[in-house]
């Protein structure tokens, strides 16, 4: 897999493509320092995110996953002065790490954190102000639960994605059967297949974080 070549890879492109940025940095260094894992996107990804959120002028956004504010800090960066992001995390330590990391970025204001189970929370959202841009990236057992809330809260041509569903292959791979993670993948695709309401695809990825994915999907 030569990790340390895909490592290069990202530092690379990075190198000409992102600007040093110290508050990110202190965000993965507060993280690190409190425990969380190292899981975030990285930070080619996180612009990803970034560039397609301000690409449609995205004013409203969902997050299902908080962990240390990582992404959350790429996405809501995108927004306007007026733009909000809600996001949803089940572990009240990530929470007290990522509103450090948020207020340490200057985006409190525009980020609201909700504290919880998010299969429990997101059914409590109204839909009746719909979201430019939904991002999954939390347990991946519940990815469907999630896809589905996702596709009520979404507006028609807005974009839900969903972070690892690649998974180094294994997801595509039948010798991995007992693993709930993948089947909360396959689940997902299986439930999209049979769905005239989306049109998505995957963009798999390679670099530091190693070999995984996201999927892209679009409300019809
Ligand atoms: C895991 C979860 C993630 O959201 C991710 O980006 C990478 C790994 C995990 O649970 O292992
Ligand atoms: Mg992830």
């Amino acid at each position: 897999e030569h990790a340390e070549n895909w490592k290069r890879s990202d530092a690379y492109f990075n190198s000409f493509l992102l600007k040093e940025d110290p508050i990110l940095d202190a965000t993965l260094q507060n993280s690190r320092n409190q425990g969380l894992d190292n899981i975030a996107v990285s930070a080619a990804q996180g612009k990803l995110l970034h560039l397609l959120a301000k690409s449609m002028q995205a004013k409203r956004i969902v997050e299902v996953g908080l962990l240390g504010g990582y992404s959350t800090i790429w996405l809501a960066r995108a927004l306007p002065d007026d733009g909000k992001l809600i996001t949803f995390e089940i572990d009240s330590h990530s929470v007290k790490v990522a509103g450090e990391n948020l207020n340490n970025a200057g985006l409190a204001d525009k980020v609201e954190i909700v504290l919880g189970p998010a299969a429990e929370e997101l059914p409590k959202l109204k839909a009746d102000e719909p979201f430019d841009l939904i991002f999954i990236d939390a347990d991946k057992p519940s990815n469907p639960i999630y896809f589905k809330e996702a596709k009520r809260l979404v507006r028609k041509g807005g974009v839900i994605i969903v972070d690892n569903v690649v998974r180094r292959g294994k997801v595509a791979d039948p010798q991995y059967q007992d693993d709930p993670n993948l089947q909360g993948v396959r689940d997902l695709v299986h439930l999209i297949k049979d769905d005239p309401e989306v049109e998505a695809t995957t963009i798999a990825t390679v670099g530091e974080k190693g070999y995984d994915g996201f999927l892209y999907a679009v409300r019809q």
